[in-house]
């Protein structure tokens, strides 16, 4: 059976780091309630002349590396990205002429934390259909530079970076058994960066007075959304393929709080002790469509997944958008 297993895996992250001891310093918050509320203890943050392009051409030249393949080889490159370097072009197109992919179409792709799952589910149906080889999907962010620094109710979540994975035809039994990919657009104004688009653009002074390039968030009602979700996403995935929670040998679920991740594996049957689950928030917090890119390449450094494992990726993010995806390793 023809389908598209992940070949290699990159990622890259700025070197400067933000503690929870850091944002004391700038807001009214403290290590404690960072870390009990969300389970985040530092994120890395870009610095000036870094932008998302550059993480995201870094981590796909260390993805192309591990799967021995040139750029010139890759037929379609999409990156998952709410914080591209310029609204036009394509972030994508970018990362296309400095890795040097010139046979590959590539575009953006708006889907926020589900960016990376959106991206492998169409990466996987060109593959299937015959009408790519060799596909990147890249998730990456740089989201400091909509991050609202007054507001402590966002600002300690989220951090920059990018991961990467280059998808090739396989006709073995491993590879990408599943993906799910869901939407429901009745909350789009529960998590969204309400200006710098076309409603309220960033040439109009009133949208920068009133702080609306960056991101809004109503917390509680996307915590709740978020577990159901990733629940329905994750559970989809399983019964697609005839399996129960405990055929899963991985679960790597959006790092978006500690509290949506244990919850979310617990109604799976998992301990948040349990070494099934992998969690690496506490070093990088929320990078939105980077996250699982980040934590699939770490998992697969450090030999977290053998062949024959079943993996699962689950994802939530603003739009709402969620979705899964059930990897054989
Ligand atoms: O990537 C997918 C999208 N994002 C998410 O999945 C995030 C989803 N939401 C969350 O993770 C949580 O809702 C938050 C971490 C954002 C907030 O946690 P919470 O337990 O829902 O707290 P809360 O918003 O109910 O706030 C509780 C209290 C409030 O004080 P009062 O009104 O009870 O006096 C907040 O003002 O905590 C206060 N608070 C803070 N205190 C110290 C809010 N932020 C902070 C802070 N430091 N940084």
């Amino acid at each position: 059976m023809v389908r598209s297993r992940i070949t290699g895996t990159g990622s890259c992250l700025p070197d400067k780091i933000l503690t929870n001891l850091d944002l004391e310093r700038i807001i009214d918050t403290s290590d404690e309630w960072i870390t009990s509320r969300t389970g985040i203890k530092e994120r890395r943050i870009a610095e000036e002349g870094q932008f998302t392009s550059t993480f995201a051409a870094e981590a796909s030249r260390r993805a192309l590396e591990m799967a021995g393949i040139k750029a010139e080889e890759l037929d379609l490159i999409i990156l998952g990205t709410v914080t591209p370097d310029f609204p036009f072009p394509a972030t994508a197109c970018i990362v296309q002429h400095e890795i040097g992919a010139v046979n590959a179409a590539a575009f953006d792709l708006s889907a926020a934390c589900s960016g990376f799952i959106y991206g492998l589910s169409i990466a996987d149906k060109y593959i299937r259909t015959g009408d790519a080889k060799k596909v990147l999907v890249i998730g990456a962010e740089v989201l400091s530079r909509v991050v609202d620094w007054t507001d402590r109710n966002t600002c300690i979540l989220f951090g920059d970076g990018s991961g990467a994975a280059v998808l090739e035809v396989t006709e073995g039994d491993s590879g990408i058994l599943s993906t799910h990919i869901f939407s429901n657009g009745s909350f789009w104004n529960t998590l969204y960066q309400p200006g710098c688009g076309n409603r309220n653009p960033a040439t109009n002074e009133q949208t920068l007075l009133d702080r609306l390039c960056y991101i809004r968030m109503e917390g509680n009602d996307v915590f709740k959304h978020a577990v159901r979700a990733m629940e329905e996403a994750a559970c989809t995935a399983l019964t697609a393929n005839g399996m129960t929670p405990a055929d899963v040998s991985l679960l790597i679920p959006h790092q978006a709080n500690r509290r949506i991740i244990d919850a979310t594996a617990k109604r799976l049957g998992i301990a948040a002790d349990d070494a099934r689950l992998f969690v690496n928030l506490h070093n990088y917090g929320n990078t939105s469509s980077a996250s699982i890119p980040i934590s699939i390449d770490e998992a697969n450094r450090t030999g977290r997944m053998k062949s024959g494992d079943n993996v699962l990726l689950a994802a939530f993010g603003g739009g709402f958008t969620y979705g899964s995806a059930l990897i054989r390793w």
